[in-house]
């Protein structure tokens, strides 16, 4: 429905990470050419079709709602260490943590060059806004690494602030555009939270249950990094103590062996925590699709719960 626009998008997208400094768009361009969902400003895209929107600010505004997104990449996957990121050795690999870091900045901050050209304070605000959240929500997690006693609502915490606050201010951006009131921008920003939720819930499942191949990034990952996501969360409380010591021994000491992840495996299954943990990005979903009840039908509203659809279902 928005493939036409999603080009502009990406033409936007490549435009605006050029450079003098060669380095630049050859490592912006590594990572962006090899893909990815494009799930964010698709959101953007879909909101405004949803409201009727006419105009094309919000081409560009999706635009720079993916280098927020790719900027947080470059960065995360220094924090995190990883390898490996749609399906790609990772930039930090190829060229090294500063270079990363570095140019996570310049998306970055050509992102707000691109706010600024927009116009808007109020998409400014919701924009800057969420990058602020997405640093505190990073940070936060850096203070429950290795922590097994992180409880399911801190956990709620982080993602809210990692993943959602991008997810819903990809939405509510689309409402401002729109210029359809404060009701209409909260009811898209609703959506996009619980969507970012769920959506990173699933993301937590994927790294214990997914193909490699098909997830495009390192499976076990979270495992061995001692991330205390949902799935660990669950089978930590509803273990005995020997489990207990095990989870402490391999994500709290870090002090890993062979065969560690598969008994992991072997202990998520026996407690059914990544059933559960999908049962509770299916919780997230339909909150997220209650918040669009009160749009009236349209094509495009139907994409956005379809896009709720595949959050939970995917693969990849
Ligand atoms: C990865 O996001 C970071 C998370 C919030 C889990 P995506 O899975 O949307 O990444 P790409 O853009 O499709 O590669
Ligand atoms: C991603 O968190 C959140 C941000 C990039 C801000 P993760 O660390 O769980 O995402 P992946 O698994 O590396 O994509
Ligand atoms: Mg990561
Ligand atoms: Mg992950």
């Amino acid at each position: 429905m928005v493939a036409d626009e999603m080009n502009e998008v990406n033409e936007a997208i490549l435009n605006r990470m050029e450079s003098p400094v060669a380095l630049i768009p050859q490592l912006a361009g590594h990572l962006i050419a090899s893909g990815g969902k494009r799930l964010r400003p698709m959101l953007t895209l879909a909101s405004a079709r949803m409201l009727g929107y006419e105009g094309k600010r919000h081409i560009n505004l999706a635009a720079c709602v993916e280098f927020i997104h790719t900027a947080t990449l470059l960065h995360d996957d220094v924090v995190d260490e990883s390898e490996l990121r749609r399906g790609r050795k990772t930039a930090n690999v190829i060229w090294g943590n500063q270079p990363s870091v570095l140019v996570g900045d310049f998306l970055f901050s050509r992102s707000f060059e691109l706010m600024v050209e927009d116009g808007s304070l109020k998409v400014l605000k919701i924009l800057s806004r969420a990058s602020s959240i997405i640093a505190e929500g990073e940070v936060l997690q850096l203070t429950t690494a290795n922590d097994t006693s992180t409880t399911e609502e801190v956990y709620l915490e982080v993602i809210a602030a990692k993943t959602a606050a991008l997810f819903a201010a990809a939405c509510e951006i689309s409402g401002v555009v729109a210029e359809q009131g404060e009701k209409v921008e909260t009811a898209l920003s609703t959506y996009g939270k619980y969507l970012g939720i769920a959506f990173q819930i699933v993301d937590d499942v994927l790294d214990y249950s997914a193909k490699q191949a098909t997830l495009g990034k390192t499976v076990g990952d979270d495992f061995r990094e001692g991330k205390i996501t949902l799935p660990i969360i669950l089978a930590f409380h509803r273990g005995d103590d020997e489990e207990r010591a095990f989870w402490n021994r391999t994500m709290a000491d870090l002090n890993q062996q062979d065969g560690d992840l598969d008994h992991a495996l072997d202990l998520l299954n026996k407690h059914t925590a990544l059933e559960d943990t999908i049962e509770r990005a299916k919780h997230y979903g339909a909150m997220a699709k209650d918040a669009l009840g009160t749009f009236p039908n349209n094509p495009a509203k139907q994409v956005l719960c379809d896009i709720v659809d595949f959050c939970i279902s995917r693969a990849y």
